[in-house]
């Protein structure tokens, strides 16, 4: 895949207005609380960070990380934490922060995995939604932008380690 070969998708002034709209929902649904905010290790971080520095409640931030592995290029559905959270989330109001939803395997797996400890919500806030992709359902709480097939890379979406620090996001032209 070739990230020469792109087209801008979304600009920063796009993805920065959405960002605080998505921050302003956020802090008006956990009005009075304390947010624990999980990113899902590496693509979310662009966002995560953004996004934070735009809510008003308090958040604390941890990390997590997994891999789907099999043939090809979509998830297989065997999907493993390859690192984990390292705070306890238990009675805490957690905030799955996600670059891109695709077929939803990855998010539903990890939902699930938050659930066994007993947190006392868990929400999810996807920057982008491919929701024609899902093979199974899925529905995040909080979306920044629905869109169709196409790979996006930029604001720390990827191809191959690449296009991450761009500042606007592209869609990628096969
Ligand atoms: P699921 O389990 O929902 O996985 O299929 C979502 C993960 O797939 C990756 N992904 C992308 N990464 N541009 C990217 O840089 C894309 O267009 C894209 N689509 C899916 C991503 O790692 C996400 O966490
Ligand atoms: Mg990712």
């Amino acid at each position: 895949m070739d990230i020469m070969t792109r087209k801008m998708l979304y600009s920063k002034e796009e993805i920065d207005q959405r960002v605080r709209e998505l921050a302003d929902r956020i802090s008006r649904d956990y009005e009075g609380r304390e947010i624990l905010v999980v990113g899902i290790l590496k693509g979310a971080f662009v966002f995560l960070a953004d996004l934070i520095r735009c809510i008003s409640v308090p958040c604390e931030v941890d990390f997590t990380r997994l891999a789907s592995y099999g043939a090809g290029t979509v998830s297989s559905g065997n999907i493993v934490i390859t690192k984990n959270i390292e705070c306890s989330i238990k009675g805490r109001d957690v905030l799955i922060v996600e670059d891109i939803i695709d077929t939803g395997l990855t998010l539903s797996y990890l939902v699930e995995r938050l659930k066994e400890e007993e947190p006392r919500s868990v929400r999810v806030c996807a920057f982008i939604d491919k929701i024609k992709r899902r093979e199974i359902p899925f529905v995040a709480d909080y979306v920044g932008f629905t869109m169709d097939d196409g790979f996006v890379v930029g604001y720390g979406l990827d191809a191959d380690e690449k296009g991450r620090s761009l500042p606007d996001i592209y869609i990628i032209e096969e």
